[in-house]
């Protein structure tokens, strides 16, 4: 059993991988759009393990019993300036949803529900993991530039993701 307000916390996260899954695919259309076809493939990687995270959600709240309850998602943002750019907007993101993911294990705590805490540390290690691979990839292009070869080099590099 969760709470009404845990239950409601949950749909809205549920909602937020989604809107996750959507945004790194406009990035991916982004980057196809300039010819980088390892970053598109990168980042739509990315919009397949998002759309896993809300399952993940999913899947919790209904074997707890939960009521899911599926909002609108919302439009992401779809300009960007540069293919460097799209790393430091995902860079950006995942901070976010870390300290949302660290809301709901606080809003869990508070209510001794031990086990969505639990259930959320999974996703506590997930964005390390997310996040240290997004300032890899950003420091590999402060390193080789934002541009030219090792953009190309990277793209190569990222395309080969599986
Ligand atoms: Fe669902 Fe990228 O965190």
């Amino acid at each position: 059993m969760i709470s009404k307000k845990m239950n409601d916390l949950l749909n809205d996260q549920l909602n937020f991988e989604f809107y996750s899954a959507y945004l790194y695919l406009g990035m991916a259309a982004y980057a196809a759009s300039l010819g980088l076809n390892g970053f598109s493939g990168w980042f739509k990687f990315q919009t397949k393990e998002e759309m896993g995270h809300g399952a993940k959600f999913y899947e919790y709240i209904q074997r707890q019993g939960g009521d899911i309850v599926l909002g609108s998602v919302a439009s992401p943002k779809q300009k960007f300036t540069s293919a460097a750019g799209l790393f430091e907007a995902s860079l950006a993101h995942e901070r976010k949803v870390t300290q949302r993911i660290v809301g709901l294990m606080a809003a869990a705590k508070k209510e001794a529900d031990y086990s969505t805490e639990s259930f959320l540390l999974w996703f506590l290690n997930e964005q390390v993991e997310e996040e240290a691979q997004l300032v890899d990839i950003l420091q590999k292009l402060a390193i080789g530039g934002k541009t030219g070869n090792s953009l190309l080099i990277l793209d190569g590099i990222l395309g080969q993701r599986k």
